[in-house]
């Protein structure tokens, strides 16, 4: 695997990949590495493509209180699983490369990054969308793989390539999870045992809820369970709704694919999940 600094290598050494006839998928990620990115690499390498991965701690998708200083970074490791996966190059933009001085322009995606995340995070998908529109530019790949488990940020992605007209197929990987069903993170470092312990209720709760909506229980009543059950368990509900799947509008409709939604607080640590709730007539 190439390691890559500069954007003068990295078109290089993409100009390299073309000239062989390769197609290129590209992996964005932020480091500290667990199963749930190397699914993403997998993936990309199954369909027979060159795959770039790109780690980048994006300040500007980081809100003044949340955890850009105390993000994990793991550069070492992160490079040796990235080879094992069979990656074939690794794209480190230095802050400066990424955001030089006197950068001033702002990607913002209305509606689908409004509610949920774009709502507790205010400017959070503005930051996602901008850093992902750079590096669409800069390695100009034929495919992007991004995870089910940032299920909003799948959503922003997917409208700002259809209204930028990047040309840049988006797949999105099924959540990869813990043996107890809690999906991967990186900040589940920062759970203690207790709150390990606890964290199983997200997962758990969005379960039973998904069924019981599937029985026909109101989903109203269902997701003031799911809030009680989390509230009980130790989290700070910042919310649980069912929305439709594509607009992510809560105006849900059951001949349509939904899906239940979550995000709750143990202590400082924040945790998302989603689960499917597929149509039912
Ligand atoms: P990061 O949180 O590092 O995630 C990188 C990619 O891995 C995202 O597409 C995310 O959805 C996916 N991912 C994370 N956990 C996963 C899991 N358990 N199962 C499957 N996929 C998982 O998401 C970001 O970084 C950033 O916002 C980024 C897109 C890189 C822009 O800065």
């Amino acid at each position: 695997m190439q390691t890559i600094r500069t954007l003068e290598a990295l078109r290089a050494a993409i100009a390299d990949f073309r000239s062989a006839g390769s197609d290129i998928a590209l992996v964005p990620t932020m480091g500290a590495l667990h199963s749930g990115h190397i699914a993403l690499i997998e993936t990309a390498r199954r369909q027979g493509r060159k795959v770039v991965a790109s780690i980048f701690v994006n300040p500007k998708q980081f809100g003044p209180n949340e955890d850009l200083a105390r993000y994990p970074r793991r550069e070492a490791a992160d490079a040796r699983m990235l080879t094992e996966a069979g990656c074939d190059l690794l794209w480190l933009p230095p802050v400066d490369v990424m955001y030089p001085a006197g950068f001033a322009t702002n990607i913002s995606v209305a509606g689908v990054s409004e509610g949920l995340d774009g709502a507790a995070r205010p400017g959070h998908f503005d930051g996602v969308a901008t850093v992902v529109a750079k590096l669409f530019n800069q390695v100009r790949p034929d495919i992007a793989l991004f995870g089910e488990k940032d299920f909003q940020q799948l959503a922003v992605i997917r409208r700002m390539v259809a209204d930028l007209d990047f040309g840049i197929e988006i797949e999105g990987v099924p959540t990869q999870r813990d043996d107890d069903g809690l999906a991967l993170s990186s900040r589940n470092v920062y759970l203690d045992d207790a709150q390990r312990a606890a964290a199983v209720s997200l997962p758990r709760a969005l379960g039973e809820a998904a069924r019981a909506i599937l029985r026909g229980d109101t989903p109203l009543d269902v997701l003031a369970a799911v809030r009680d059950s989390l509230t009980a368990a130790g989290f700070v509900v910042d919310y649980v709704e069912l929305v439709d799947a594509a607009t992510l509008t809560g105006d849900t409709d059951p001949s349509r694919p939904r899906r239940l939604v979550a995000a709750a607080r143990l202590g400082t640590t924040r945790l998302i999940d989603n689960l499917d709730v597929p149509a039912t007539v």
